[in-house]
């Protein structure tokens, strides 16, 4: 499909490579380059991909989705208060991109693994809606040994957290050991996964994200990500 043509300060600044007023004098210095060398102005229509910022292609346009695996300690906020954010493990233009790059959902601070990213308010949407039931799969160590109950409590239907007015959909555990176990849920309540464990007596001492629907970390190292395909986006 043929990119549609923007007028290149407004490219260049919704991508976060600089301010509408710069685009100018990068210009000029040759920062800003056509990949046919045609004359360009702050105002020139251009198409994404006949741009070159430092000889290199620009960054993908909106719609992205990232895939990023995200460490323990990297907190799900746009707030700089909050300590290291999982932002911070992406290019920082990225930061100033319009539209804004979002969380699809969030991982706690202490929870490590599979989170994505996406500047598509409408795919975020469809991806956070309870509406959706999206199965998210989780690795959980418990501090305490499986008391045996668990896994019907769990797939029942019934298990009320703390403080919320509707039980839990059925969530689906499978035992490793234990100690040792993988949860599968298809919503996204405020620490759920924790909240569960502690509904039945347990705590987690570590948790780790391994699946989004269909998508999988694979060989994506802690701190990593990658911007998926067009065919791995979820729909
Ligand atoms: N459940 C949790 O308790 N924490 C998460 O980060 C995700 C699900």
């Amino acid at each position: 499909m043929k990119s549609s043509k923007v007028r290149l300060d407004k490219l260049l600044s919704s991508l976060g490579y600089c301010t509408r007023k710069e685009v100018a004098s990068l210009i000029r210095e040759r920062i800003i380059t056509h990949t046919l060398n045609l004359p360009l102005k702050s105002d020139t229509k251009v198409s994404h991909d006949e741009i070159r910022f430092e000889g290199e292609p620009l960054d993908p346009p909106a719609g992205m989705v990232i895939l990023m695996h995200k460490p323990v300690g990297y907190v799900c906020s746009h707030d700089d208060g909050e300590g290291r954010l999982v932002y911070d493990l992406l290019p920082p233009r990225w930061r100033v991109r319009d539209p804004k790059i979002s969380t699809v959902g969030r991982l706690d601070k202490e929870t490590s693994g599979l989170l994505l990213l996406t500047d598509d308010g409408a795919l975020l949407h469809r991806l956070t809606s309870p509406r959706h039931h999206v199965a998210k799969i989780y690795e959980a160590t418990l501090d305490r040994p499986l008391r045996g109950d668990e896994a019907e409590i769990f797939a029942s239907g019934t298990l009320m957290l703390n403080g919320e007015k509707s039980p839990c959909l059925p969530a689906k555990l499978t035992i490793i050991d234990e100690t040792h176990v993988t949860l599968e849920i298809t919503e996204g309540r405020y620490h759920q996964v924790r909240r569960m464990f502690a509904a039945v007596g347990n705590h987690v001492t570590s948790l780790h994200r391994s699946h989004f629907g269909d998508i999988c970390l694979g060989d994506l190292k802690e701190g990593e990500y990658r911007i998926l395909s067009t065919k791995e986006i979820p729909c």
